[in-house]
């Protein structure tokens, strides 16, 4: 046996004194180095190692090759006997690291992560190799600790997630019925204020109606009779005239030529006839007011559900606005062939009557036109539109027209409620209201009714 050299002895020392597991093989496998570390580490004595190529020995239970084994050979076969946990070292070239557990290490088993590299002759040739071996354990278990941590943490989270998802259907859930209990109670509000306005509307109408179709009734058959009256006031008179010039007293005949001349008889002749028949005129107007007001009220029938000539409706409603329209705007009527529709007549009336006046006062100082139009939308279905050429709605407005209140006109002017009040009949009526409109052009308000009325409507 060789004596050990000078270098050998201290590469021992060197290797004794290195705190990490360590061993050596020369080119034949065979271990020439077993340090203290891998001694207490493995559990196996320099004394049985060195010398025999047993390295297999504290990590397998059967014979096979270790990394630095392998790199003795060559490199081609470490993934087959490391399969997926090996890999290049980035730091020495050729060397190899890897890491595993070791049930047979220890009393528990450990966790090892091995680093093996060449060791080179002079002339670069591979004439061993070692390996070192590095205790893991504590940070494997850690990471597992920590991993299982992890995988609590999520589930936990991904409970939570859970609860609060449930949490907001809920959530989601009782605003759902808050709203539609805040549409019914907005529709029941809505529907309260227009019961009362048809109501005191209509008591006012049918008051006023009442208190005027006596006294018109007997100014006209009065103005009739006068009519007559006056006929036969007018004959007498020309029979006297005729006799004047049988009379023999000069003087009488003057002054009855003087009287003539200052009353001027033939004027009144011409005049009175004509005041007579503007008078009748005019009674006779106020007479269809009255009619039309009392059609519009008719407070003693009760609303029935009927079907109607909408266009006569909206007639008797232009005889009542006709004050609040004709100093503002011409009214065209462009009636198209639309069959009679199942409908409440005094309401659908109130709804023209409404969008008549928003017309009407969109108006500027300069005379409008105000175009009401019917026709069929299809089959089922009848359209009328009011279109004016006012002053148009302005774009933040136009989202807020229909809510009940709201006014864009000066106190006392618009109390906000007629097109609320239309919205909901139409609603009633299972028909809607559309609007186009253009500011400084006009707007035109379409509604939509369908003709025969069903049960679920109203
Ligand atoms: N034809 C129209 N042209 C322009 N604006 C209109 C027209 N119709 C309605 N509006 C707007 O809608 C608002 C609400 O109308 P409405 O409910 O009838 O209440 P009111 O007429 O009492 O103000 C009006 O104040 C007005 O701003
Ligand atoms: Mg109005």
């Amino acid at each position: 046996m060789k004596l050990p050299s000078q270098a050998e002895v201290a590469l021992s020392e060197f290797f004794d004194g290195h705190p990490v597991a360590t061993f050596a093989i020369n080119r034949h496998h065979v271990i020439t180095h077993w340090n203290k570390a891998c001694e207490q580490l493995l559990g196996w004595t320099r004394a049985c190692m060195v010398g025999t190529r047993n390295q297999w020995q504290p990590f397998y239970a059967k014979e096979r090759p270790l990394l630095s084994d392998l790199i003795i050979d060559g490199d081609d076969n470490i993934d087959h006997h490391y399969p997926g946990h090996s890999k290049r070292s980035t730091l020495i070239p050729g060397a190899y690291e890897s890491e595993d557990f070791f049930p047979n290490i220890g009393a528990s088993g450990h966790w090892l992560h091995f680093t093996a590299a060449p060791l080179r002759d002079a002339e670069g040739n591979v004439v061993g190799a070692i390996e070192t071996l590095r205790d893991v354990t504590e940070r494997r278990v850690a990471e597992n600790a920590l991993r299982k941590a992890k995988d609590g943490l999520e589930h936990i989270v991904e409970k939570r997630t859970a609860q609060l998802a449930h949490a907001n259907d809920r959530l989601e859930d009782d605003i759902r019925q808050l709203t539609e209990l805040n549409d019914l109670l907005s529709t029941a509000q809505q529907q309260l204020v227009q019961a009362e306005k048809m109501a005191s509307i209509g008591q006012l109408a049918a008051g006023v109606a009442h208190e005027i179709n006596n006294p018109i009734g007997y100014i006209f058959s009065n103005v009739g009779t006068l009519q007559n009256y006056l006929e036969q006031l007018f004959e007498m008179l020309g029979a006297y005239q005729e006799a004047e010039t049988s009379i023999a007293q000069p003087a009488v005949t003057a002054r009855l030529r003087a009287m003539r001349e200052r009353i001027d008889l033939d004027f009144l002749r011409q005049d009175i006839p004509a005041l007579m028949r503007e008078s009748r005129e005019g009674i006779v107007r106020v007479r269809h007011i009255v009619e039309d007001l009392k059609d519009f009220s008719r407070a003693d029938a009760s609303q029935e559900w009927s079907r109607a000539n909408l266009h006569l409706g909206i007639d008797s409603t232009l005889n009542i606005v006709a004050n609040e329209v004709k100093y503002r705007a011409d009214v065209v009527k462009a009636y198209g062939d639309i069959p009679e529709i199942e409908c409440l007549p005094l309401q659908i009336n109130q709804v023209v009557l409404n969008l008549v006046i928003n017309a009407a006062q969109a108006m500027g100082p300069e005379r409008g036109t105000i175009t009401l139009r019917t026709g069929m939308a299809d089959g089922q279905t009848v359209r009328l539109e009011v279109e004016d050429t006012g002053h148009g709605i302005a774009p933040d407005a136009l989202s807020r027209i229909f809510d009940p209140f709201f006014t864009t006109k000066a106190v006392g002017k618009g109390t906000g409620l007629g097109l609320s009040l239309a919205y909901g009949i139409v609603q009633k009526h299972g028909g809607r209201i559309e609007v186009d409109t253009e500011l400084g052009r006009g707007s035109c308000f379409r509604v939509l009714l369908p003709v025969r009325h069903t049960e679920e409507q109203s």
